[in-house]
Protein backbone atom coordinates (compact mmCIF):
# COMPACT_ATOMS: atom_id res chain seq x y z
CA UNK A 1 0.00 0.00 0.00
CA UNK A 2 0.77 3.31 -0.84
CA UNK A 3 0.00 6.90 0.71
CA UNK A 4 -0.85 8.92 -1.96
CA UNK A 5 -1.56 12.93 -2.38
CA UNK A 6 -5.10 14.23 -2.65
CA UNK A 7 -6.22 16.80 -5.06
CA UNK A 8 -8.08 19.59 -4.09
CA UNK A 9 -10.54 22.01 -5.83
CA UNK A 10 -9.60 24.09 -8.09
CA UNK A 11 -7.71 21.56 -9.34
CA UNK A 12 -10.20 20.75 -12.86
CA UNK A 13 -9.98 17.01 -12.51
CA UNK A 14 -12.14 16.98 -10.27
CA UNK A 15 -14.77 17.69 -12.38
CA UNK A 16 -13.79 15.08 -14.75
CA UNK A 17 -16.38 11.91 -15.51
CA UNK A 18 -14.34 8.94 -14.49
CA UNK A 19 -14.19 6.00 -16.74
CA UNK A 20 -15.76 2.95 -15.96
CA UNK A 21 -13.51 -0.51 -14.47
CA UNK A 22 -13.75 -3.07 -17.27
CA UNK A 23 -12.30 -5.73 -14.87
CA UNK A 24 -11.22 -5.40 -11.49
CA UNK A 25 -8.07 -7.32 -11.25
CA UNK A 26 -4.86 -6.73 -8.49
CA UNK A 27 -3.85 -3.41 -10.09
CA UNK A 28 -7.55 -2.46 -9.12
CA UNK A 29 -7.31 -3.99 -5.97
CA UNK A 30 -3.90 -1.88 -5.26
CA UNK A 31 -5.54 1.01 -6.05
CA UNK A 32 -8.26 0.62 -3.59
CA UNK A 33 -5.70 -0.27 -0.95
CA UNK A 34 -3.84 2.75 -1.58
CA UNK A 35 -6.96 5.14 -1.22
CA UNK A 36 -7.65 3.37 1.76
CA UNK A 37 -4.68 4.33 3.34
CA UNK A 38 -4.73 7.62 1.76
CA UNK A 39 -8.65 7.86 3.52
CA UNK A 40 -7.21 6.64 6.84
CA UNK A 41 -4.57 9.09 6.80
CA UNK A 42 -6.31 12.40 5.53
CA UNK A 43 -8.59 10.94 8.36
CA UNK A 44 -11.94 10.59 6.49
CA UNK A 45 -14.87 8.30 5.86
CA UNK A 46 -15.02 8.07 1.85
CA UNK A 47 -12.84 8.55 -0.88
CA UNK A 48 -13.30 7.85 -5.07
CA UNK A 49 -9.77 7.29 -7.16
CA UNK A 50 -10.12 10.84 -8.56
CA UNK A 51 -9.22 12.59 -5.80
CA UNK A 52 -5.78 10.92 -6.08
CA UNK A 53 -5.86 11.73 -9.78
CA UNK A 54 -6.74 8.61 -10.63
CA UNK A 55 -10.30 9.16 -13.63
CA UNK A 56 -11.68 5.32 -12.72
CA UNK A 57 -15.03 4.59 -10.79
CA UNK A 58 -13.54 3.36 -7.85
CA UNK A 59 -14.77 4.21 -4.40
CA UNK A 60 -13.98 3.24 -0.74
CA UNK A 61 -15.92 3.66 2.52
CA UNK A 62 -15.15 3.07 6.13
CA UNK A 63 -18.53 4.62 8.36
CA UNK A 64 -17.68 3.03 11.63
CA UNK A 65 -17.55 4.61 14.39
CA UNK A 66 -14.42 6.05 16.04
CA UNK A 67 -13.89 3.07 19.06
CA UNK A 68 -15.47 0.50 16.93
CA UNK A 69 -12.65 -1.64 14.43
CA UNK A 70 -12.38 -0.50 10.58
CA UNK A 71 -15.18 -1.56 8.84
CA UNK A 72 -13.99 -1.13 4.92
CA UNK A 73 -16.40 -0.41 2.12
CA UNK A 74 -15.11 -1.31 -1.47
CA UNK A 75 -17.17 -0.26 -4.64
CA UNK A 76 -16.25 -0.26 -8.35
CA UNK A 77 -18.65 1.36 -11.17
CA UNK A 78 -20.98 2.13 -8.09
CA UNK A 79 -24.42 3.30 -9.34
CA UNK A 80 -27.63 4.98 -7.76
CA UNK A 81 -30.30 2.55 -8.69
CA UNK A 82 -33.09 3.82 -6.31
CA UNK A 83 -33.31 6.91 -3.94
CA UNK A 84 -36.16 7.65 -1.42
CA UNK A 85 -38.24 10.63 -1.89
CA UNK A 86 -37.61 11.74 1.83
CA UNK A 87 -34.90 13.60 2.17
CA UNK A 88 -32.49 14.86 5.44
CA UNK A 89 -29.62 17.31 5.97
CA UNK A 90 -26.21 16.45 6.76
CA UNK A 91 -23.36 18.26 7.35
CA UNK A 92 -21.09 17.13 4.60
CA UNK A 93 -17.40 17.77 4.31
CA UNK A 94 -14.52 16.92 1.49
CA UNK A 95 -11.06 15.91 1.29
CA UNK A 96 -10.75 18.15 -1.81
CA UNK A 97 -12.36 21.21 -0.16
CA UNK A 98 -10.37 20.90 3.22
CA UNK A 99 -11.64 22.69 6.09
CA UNK A 100 -15.37 23.67 4.83
CA UNK A 101 -18.41 21.68 6.12
CA UNK A 102 -22.31 22.83 4.89
CA UNK A 103 -25.30 21.11 5.40
CA UNK A 104 -26.28 19.53 2.24
CA UNK A 105 -29.97 17.72 1.45
CA UNK A 106 -30.01 14.08 -0.16
CA UNK A 107 -32.45 11.05 -0.42
CA UNK A 108 -31.81 9.21 3.26
CA UNK A 109 -31.91 6.04 1.84
CA UNK A 110 -30.66 4.94 -1.24
CA UNK A 111 -29.89 1.58 -3.49
CA UNK A 112 -26.53 1.52 -5.31
CA UNK A 113 -25.24 -1.48 -7.80
CA UNK A 114 -21.36 -2.00 -7.80
CA UNK A 115 -19.00 -4.55 -8.14
CA UNK A 116 -17.12 -5.84 -5.01
CA UNK A 117 -13.71 -6.24 -4.64
CA UNK A 118 -13.45 -9.44 -6.18
CA UNK A 119 -15.38 -8.31 -9.33
CA UNK A 120 -18.78 -9.70 -8.34
CA UNK A 121 -21.93 -7.80 -9.36
CA UNK A 122 -23.74 -6.89 -5.51
CA UNK A 123 -26.45 -4.31 -4.43
CA UNK A 124 -26.84 -2.72 -1.12
CA UNK A 125 -29.40 -0.91 0.48
CA UNK A 126 -28.15 2.18 2.36
CA UNK A 127 -30.17 4.57 5.32
CA UNK A 128 -28.23 7.48 7.67
CA UNK A 129 -24.33 8.37 6.96
CA UNK A 130 -23.70 5.30 4.64
CA UNK A 131 -26.55 6.25 2.34
CA UNK A 132 -25.01 10.41 2.62
CA UNK A 133 -21.44 9.00 1.40
CA UNK A 134 -22.33 6.68 -1.14
CA UNK A 135 -24.24 9.32 -3.01
CA UNK A 136 -21.06 11.91 -2.22
CA UNK A 137 -18.86 9.74 -3.33
CA UNK A 138 -20.75 8.34 -6.65
CA UNK A 139 -20.67 12.07 -7.51
CA UNK A 140 -17.37 12.57 -7.30
CA UNK A 141 -17.04 10.14 -10.10
CA UNK A 142 -19.09 12.17 -12.25
CA UNK A 143 -17.41 15.48 -11.36
CA UNK A 144 -20.10 16.88 -8.62
CA UNK A 145 -18.62 18.66 -5.67
CA UNK A 146 -20.92 18.63 -2.68
CA UNK A 147 -20.39 22.50 -2.88
CA UNK A 148 -22.68 22.07 -6.07
CA UNK A 149 -25.97 21.93 -4.13
CA UNK A 150 -25.31 25.11 -2.18
CA UNK A 151 -26.53 28.64 -3.51
CA UNK A 152 -24.50 29.87 -5.96
CA UNK A 153 -23.32 32.44 -3.15
CA UNK A 154 -21.77 30.23 -0.80
CA UNK A 155 -20.05 27.84 -3.88
CA UNK A 156 -18.22 30.99 -5.50
CA UNK A 157 -17.61 32.14 -2.06
CA UNK A 158 -15.82 28.86 -1.74
CA UNK A 159 -14.28 28.10 -4.72
CA UNK A 160 -12.58 31.92 -4.91
CA UNK A 161 -11.18 30.99 -1.70
CA UNK A 162 -9.58 28.30 -2.88
CA UNK A 163 -8.51 30.22 -5.75
CA UNK A 164 -6.99 32.46 -3.57
CA UNK A 165 -4.83 30.08 -1.83
CA UNK A 166 -3.71 28.03 -5.15
CA UNK A 167 -2.27 31.60 -6.71
CA UNK A 168 -0.63 32.04 -3.50
CA UNK A 169 0.79 28.62 -3.61
CA UNK A 170 1.90 29.39 -7.04
CA UNK A 171 3.73 32.47 -6.32
CA UNK A 172 5.41 31.36 -3.17
CA UNK A 173 6.98 28.32 -5.64
CA UNK A 174 7.80 30.65 -8.42
NI1 LIG B 1 -15.56 14.38 -1.31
Amino acid sequence: MALRSIICIPDPRLRLVSERVEVVDDSIRELMDDMLETMYAAPGIGLAAIQIAEPRRVVVIDVAKKDDPPAPMFFVNPELVWASEEKAPYEEGCLSIPDYYEIVERPTRVKVRYLDRMGAPKEIEADGLLATCLQHEIDHTNGVLFVDYLSRLKRERVMKKFQKAARLRESEQA
